[in-house]
């Protein structure tokens, strides 16, 4: 991965060229700091805090991580407060999206922070470069969220890449793995923005019912449209198709306040507010109600969303060379354990997992022989070696935990006579081994 660092990265003093798109609020501290620890750059997005909010996020963010990270604002929206807070706590890097980023820069450059601004074609980047702008985002017509232009990616950057030189350029829209980064580059961008994939990470504040759609979803699924406008008008987006939207579209797509279900409420949130149908906003955590019918935003990357993964794991693909261990004591992410269960006892075999272990342990220097697994119900880890019987304390009540089985969760649920909650990570993790599969579910390890 050494060859994939970029001047860029150098500037933005991050390890890796990739960046995790300010992603509404799915993007909070802990999915940010997660990105940036990893090597990546993590931006907040703060559009829709207070400025007391966006303060406290800010904080919470360098509490988990002491790596650079940036903040975004949605120029459609008054964000000079939280401009404010941001050049106040001294962020070194904010990006912003849909206007003009003229008056910003100003106070942006007068700070000496490093402007990152989002563009849709050809034209918006040249002016954004006029402006002052110091990189440019190209967002392609694939992209999730709200999209500012109708030019795909591969189209798209180059064309950026030659208009706006020597201002360089990041690729966003369609990204999601190694390869699409590896493209990014090649077409002459020095950094990608991913959001999808980000959307699908265990730090993202997205709720599981909007990240198991994103699983089930292909490019298909996703519609360019501007049916959820509720507090954002004349935004196109992209986003999956659901009841709401097919209700619209056989409605004849008809304008506010026609369109079917106007005004119902489909969710409320975590302090009672209620969500409405049109509205702009993803189901978030805590929510409550029919939240497959909210704005479930994605781009066309769904495809390769296959699993939720801690950010690292996206962050680092295709990289060779890492960061030293973790401290002791701290939690970290590790391809996640396969544990098969014999009776309440857990055996560490999974040779596929093995493999995958042992190359992960090899480049942190630890014994490959050795594997730490941790369980919710103790909160402690586990050494064991390969094939080793490892006693977890995983289910005295027969609650189902992470790191057991689906076998292994029947027979606690049966023995102690409750009802067993089929988690959807063990039924998925079933049926793709079923297939033949490599699946993992989603163990974590810690460092003893
Ligand atoms: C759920 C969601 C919310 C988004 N919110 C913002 C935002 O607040 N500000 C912004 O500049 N871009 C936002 N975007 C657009 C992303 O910055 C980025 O351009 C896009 O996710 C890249 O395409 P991809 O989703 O295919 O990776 C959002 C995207 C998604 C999927």
């Amino acid at each position: 991965m050494r060859r994939l660092r970029t001047a860029l990265c150098d500037r933005l003093g991050i390890d890796l060229p990739i960046v995790q798109a300010p992603v509404g609020s799915a993007a909070g501290p802990e999915l940010v700091a997660a990105v940036s620890e990893a090597g990546g750059l993590g931006m907040l997005a703060l559009t829709w805090q207070s400025p007391d909010q966006a303060r406290h996020s800010i904080r919470r963010t360098r509490e988990l991580t002491t790596r650079p990270f940036g903040a975004n604002l949605v120029l459609d929206f008054p964000v000079d407060d939280l401009l404010t807070v941001c050049l106040e706590e001294k962020l070194p890097i904010i990006s912003t999206f849909w206007g003009d980023p003229t008056p910003t820069h100003a106070r942006i450059h007068q700070a000496g922070t490093l402007h990152l601004h989002t563009v849709g074609d050809v034209d918006e980047a040249v002016r954004a470069v006029n402006a002052g702008v110091d990189v440019v985002v190209a967002q392609g017509w694939e992209a999730g969220g709200h999209v500012r232009g109708s030019t795909t990616t591969m189209a798209l950057v180059p064309a950026v890449v030659d208009a706006v030189d020597p201002v360089p350029v990041m690729a966003a829209g369609g990204i999601a793995d190694g390869r699409g980064v590896a493209a990014a580059l090649a077409l002459g961008a020095q950094a990608a923005m991913l959001g999808t994939r980000f959307l699908a990470a265990t730090e993202a504040a997205t709720h599981e019912v909007y990240r198991q759609r994103l699983i089930a979803a292909t490019s298909p699924d996703t519609v360019h449209t501007t049916c959820f406008d509720g507090g954002w008008p004349n935004a196109p987006h992209r986003a999956l198709r659901n009841t709401t939207l097919q209700r619209w579209q056989a409605a004849g797509s008809p304008t506010a306040p026609l369109r079917p279900g106007e005004g119902d409420v489909v969710a409320v949130n975590a302090s009672g507010k209620d969500h409405h149908r049109y509205e702009d906003l993803m189901p978030l955590p805590a929510m409550t109600g029919d939240l497959a019918a909210m704005a479930l935003y994605a781009g066309q990357s769904v495809n390769l969303v296959h699993d939720v993964l801690p950010a690292p794991r996206h962050s680092r693909s295709g990289r060779r060379h890492h960061r030293p261990a973790a401290k002791p004591g701290v939690v970290t992410h590790a391809p996640s354990a396969v544990l098969f269960d014999v009776d309440g006892v857990l055996v560490n075999s999974y040779p596929a997992y093995r493999r995958i272990w042992s190359r992960w342990a090899t480049l942190r220097h630890l014994d490959p022989d050795v594997v730490w697994s941790h369980t919710q119900a103790s909160g402690r880890s586990t050494p064991s070696r390969w094939g080793q019987r490892v006693r977890l304390d995983s289910s005295p009540r027969g609650d189902p935990k992470e790191g057991v089985g689906l076998a292994t969760q029947q027979r606690l649920c049966r023995r102690n006579a409750r009802p067993c909650v089929k988690d959807p990570d063990v039924v998925r993790h079933r049926r793709l081994r079923s297939q033949g599969s490599i699946s993992v579910l989603n163990t974590r390890m810690t460092w003893a």
